[in-house]
Order: C-alpha cells, then sequence, then structure tokens
C-alpha cells in the first residue's frame, strides 16, 4: 500500500479534467501526467496539475511509469490506450464508457487485462447518486418483493447512453449475467457521429436468474417528462411482486411498496459522483478484496448485452450470451439500417436527432 498513487491522465477534453481534477483533489492520488494532442487543451491541464505533459500518451507514460493510468479519449481509442497502459507498468488503468465500439475491440481488451493482471475500471459513475444508491437500497431491503423486472430508458443515442443504463439495470439485478438478448434498432443518422450508434435502439433481456430487462435508447424512447435536461432524460428501475422504485437521472428517485408510496431527490452531478468513484480505486489499489464498484469485467458483461443487441436488430433473432466470436456489430447495423429514417417520440428530440423522418410514411418507405 502507497501513501500516493500516481496517475496519468490522457485525454484533457471534458471528461480528462473530471478525472484529473477529482485524483489531484483525493490525498491518495497525485497527477503527474497529463496527455492531449490538441496543444490548447495540453497546455491549460499542464499549467493546473504540473507533471510531465505530452501529446504522446506512450512517452508520457514510459517517463512517469504511474501507478494508475487514465485515459478519456472517444470511443475509437480503447486497446491502443490499454497497451500503453500495460507497457507503462500501471496497476491500474481507468477509462470513460463505452469499453469499446464493437465486440471485436472489447475482447481484444479484455485479453489484454486479463493476460496482464492489470486492474481497470470503467466510468460508470452515475451509481455514486444518491437516488440512484436509495433504489438500490430500497430493493435490497427486500421491500418490492421477488425483483422480476429491471427496466431503462434514455434519450441520448446508444453509444452515450445505453452502457450507463445497462451498467445500472445489471446493478439492481445483483449484477446478473445475461443469458439472450433480442433487439430492434432504427435510423442511421447516427452511425457518422464520433459515438456511433443506431437513432434508437430497443430490447429485452433474458437474465440469467430469471429477470427480464426492458431497455430503450435513442430518438424513439419514452419521454422522461419528469425531467427537463435532455441529456438527463433517464429512467432505470426494478419491479417486483410488492411494488417497484426507479431513478430519474435527472430527477430523483420515487417507489410503491407495501409500506406506501415515497419519493426524494438528487440529480446527476459529476462534482459529487467522481470523489467516490476515484476513492473506491485506491481501496482496490490498497486490498485486491476491495474490487471497484465499476470493474471492467462488470462493464465487459454490459457491454455485451449492448452488442448482442446489435447483432439481434442487424440479423433477427434471439442472441446467446456471452458472445463467442467477434464481430463489428455497429458496421453491420449501419449496413442494415442504411437509408433508414427514425420516427420520433417526442418534438424535443427533433434537434437531437435531424435526419428524422419528418413524417412516417417517409420512415417506413426508408
Ligand atoms: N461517464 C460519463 O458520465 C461520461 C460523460 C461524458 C462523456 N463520457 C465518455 O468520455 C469519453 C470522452 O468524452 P469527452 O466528452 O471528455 O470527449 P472530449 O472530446 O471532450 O475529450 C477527448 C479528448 O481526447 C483527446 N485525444 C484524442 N486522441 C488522443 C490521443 N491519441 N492522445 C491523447 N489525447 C487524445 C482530444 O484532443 C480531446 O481533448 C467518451 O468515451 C465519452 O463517451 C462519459
Amino acid at each position: 500500500m502507497k501513501d500516493k498513487y500516481r496517475v496519468v491522465v490522457v485525454g484533457m477534453g471534458k471528461r480528462g479534467m473530471h478525472h484529473a481534477l477529482a485524483f489531484q483533489a483525493n490525498n491518495r492520488f497525485e497527477v503527474v501526467g497529463v496527455c492531449d494532442i490538441d496543444p490548447a487543451r495540453l497546455d491549460a491541464a499542464a499549467s493546473k496539475f504540473g507533471g510531465v505533459k505530452g501529446k504522446d500518451a506512450l512517452q508520457v507514460a514510459l517517463s512517469v511509469r504511474p501507478d494508475v493510468f487514465c485515459f478519456c479519449t472517444l470511443p475509437n481509442l480503447r486497446s491502443q490506450m490499454i497497451r500503453i497502459a500495460i507497457e507503462s507498468g500501471a496497476r491500474l488503468v481507468a477509462f470513460e464508457k463505452p469499453v469499446a465500439l464493437n465486440s471485436r475491440e472489447a475482447m481484444e481488451v479484455k485479453r489484454l487485462l486479463v493476460a496482464s493482471r492489470v486492474k481497470a475500471v470503467v466510468s460508470h459513475q452515475h451509481r455514486y447518486g444518491e437516488h440512484y444508491r436509495k433504489v438500490k437500497e430500497i430493493i435490497v431491503s427486500g421491500a418490492l418483493g421477488r425483483v422480476h423486472t429491471v427496466y431503462g430508458t434514455a434519450s441520448g443515442w446508444m453509444m452515450h447512453m445505453l452502457s450507463h443504463l445497462i451498467d445500472y439495470m445489471r446493478w439492481y439485478d445483483g449484477d446478473a449475467k445475461a443469458e439472450w438478448v433480442m433487439g430492434q434498432a432504427a435510423g442511421c443518422g447516427k452511425f457518422s457521429d464520433p459515438h456511433p450508434s443506431p437513432d434508437y435502439i430497443g430490447g429485452l433481456i433474458q437474465f440469467a436468474n430469471g429477470v427480464r430487462g426492458i431497455v430503450e435508447c435513442g430518438a424513439g424512447a419514452p419521454d422522461v417528462p419528469e425531467v427537463d435536461y435532455w441529456w438527463r432524460k433517464c429512467r432505470i428501475g426494478a419491479q417486483g411482486t410488492e411494488g417497484f422504485a426507479e431513478v430519474l437521472t435527472g430527477g430523483g428517485w420515487r417507489a410503491v411498496t407495501k409500506a406506501g408510496s415515497s419519493s426524494g431527490g438528487g440529480c446527476m452531478n459529476y462534482d459529487l459522483d467522481m470523489p467516490p468513484y476515484i476513492e473506491d480505486i485506491a481501496a482496490w489499489l490498497d486490498d485486491d478484496r476491495k474490487v471497484h464498484p465499476c470493474n471492467f469485467e462488470s462493464a465487459y458483461a454490459g457491454f455485451e448485452i449492448m452488442m448482442a443487441l446489435c447483432r439481434s436488430a442487424a440479423e433477427g433473432g434471439q442472441v446467446a450470451l456471452p458472445l463467442r466470436d467477434a464481430a463489428d456489430e455497429i458496421g453491420m447495423l449501419a449496413a442494415h439500417l442504411a437509408g433508414h429514417r427514425v420516427l420520433l417520440s417526442t418534438a424535443a428530440n427533433a434537434s437531437a436527432y435531424p435526419s428524422a423522418s419528418p413524417e412516417p410514411e417517409l420512415a417506413m418507405s426508408r
């Protein structure tokens, strides 16, 4: 156990800055290197954190040999950064969701991490929100009876939001593994986005403990009218034999159980969610038994569900899990949905999905 773990952060955009600030604010960590290919971002970060700076992640990492290699690049860069982390001798890699952009890349990331035995965490930090934790507490208390269904919806598109939804649905379902999924998708407008996705995807998940997962993400997902801020229009919950409990990312939590109805506040907030996420990294580095709640193995199980939904949407039928063979699911789905325009569920989605069909008939005719 070290007094202070040394951290390199790569990709000093929005999330890289969040991570670096949270590491620096925790007295168990020290940011000793920053990296970005954008000179202005690099300079801004270096003037804030000091230490080694550079635009080449490998050079920065090899020059400081960090305990923690953190990267917050866009999702097109994953296995390349994991290789650099391993080569630098880091004991833990902290990186952003989604795990990758397809199962081929995700399987390579997994292979590298398993072979090197380097610990890894993936930033599904919303779960630290007080409202997210309250729902988990209600489920664990048994107040819902036997949970039979978990569900999640979000207005944002898949590579941004589905990773989060599935992670918290699995958490509410006791981290259950999935046996199979079946999905549908629509709309090709977001395949050219840095978070390439179908405009809308929905599906069913059969969990090994018999619980059913129901998920919808994107342009056609139902509104969350209780929440104003568009990116936080997410609803995640659990239904049991004796009631339900759900969290709204931007609007607190509520539950109905035999004891009556209850509700409370809470809103996704990086400033509140990052400190405990970072603190749990120190705990895992200190003690192998204190596995981080956002560990890679769990994130990978969620990512497989997301990719299996894409395969099902592209090829039809149920897709069994775990995935055995590697594929490029986004490529498969982009080919399947080429020319297809999504239908919106709400007018509020129009600005985020400008390629949506203005009329249902146009969407149907592709
Ligand atoms: N967990 C969350 O709540 C949450 C929220 C937003 C975004 N994200 C995820 O965080 C990741 C980053 O998103 P962002 O919004 O911070 O993006 P961003 O574009 O603001 O930052 C990415 C940075 O990476 C840099 N970069 C790109 N290639 C690089 C390279 N080879 N070496 C060094 N730096 C490089 C870019 O110059 C940029 O500064 C994405 O995967 C996104 O999905 C997660």
